[in-house]
């Protein structure tokens, strides 16, 4: 009975293995929309995107490595808690924090390109101000 019972969730194993592989596998596509909802509802670090192209593209070249996982606690892309105090420094000091570095942040946070109005913009969007 026992064996019999064992023996068939063996065999019925690789089976659901297999159903749960195909679940993951529609295209992303497909959930756009899904992922966006939850998004606006609970901002995500990771999928947060800056609304312009040209600054989307600067945060994704050097910011985004860092701050979407809050990587060597790092405040992450968005998240209130993470950025509350340090909104209290004001922006002249988060900017000149960004340009000459703080601990593990590295000088311009690597964006060697990045003009003021850049690393401003930057900032107001990783500590959720924009929009
Ligand atoms: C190599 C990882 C890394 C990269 C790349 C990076 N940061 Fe950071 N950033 C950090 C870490 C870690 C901290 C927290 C520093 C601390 O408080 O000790 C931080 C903190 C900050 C702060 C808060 C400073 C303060 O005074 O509290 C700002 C603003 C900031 N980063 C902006 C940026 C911008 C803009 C970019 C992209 C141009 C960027 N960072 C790229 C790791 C990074």
């Amino acid at each position: 009975m026992s064996f019999n019972a064992t023996h068939r969730f063996a065999t019925l194993l690789p089976l659901g293995l297999v159903i749960a592989l195909v679940g993951c596998g529609p295209s992303p596509s497909t959930n756009t929309t899904a992922t966006t909802e939850t998004a606006s509802a609970a901002p995500s670090s990771r999928s947060l995107m800056p609304s312009d192209p040209a600054l989307k593209s600067l945060y994704i070249q050097s910011c985004y490595g860092c701050h979407s996982t809050g990587v060597a606690s790092a405040p992450r892309s968005g998240n209130q808690a993470d950025w509350a105090p340090r909104l209290q420094k004001g922006m002249d000091v988060l900017l000149s924090n960004t340009i000459n570095g703080l601990n593990s942040m590295p000088p311009k946070g690597m964006c060697m390109g990045c003009s003021e109005e850049d690393f401003r913009n930057l900032i107001v969007f990783l500590s959720g101000q924009s929009e």
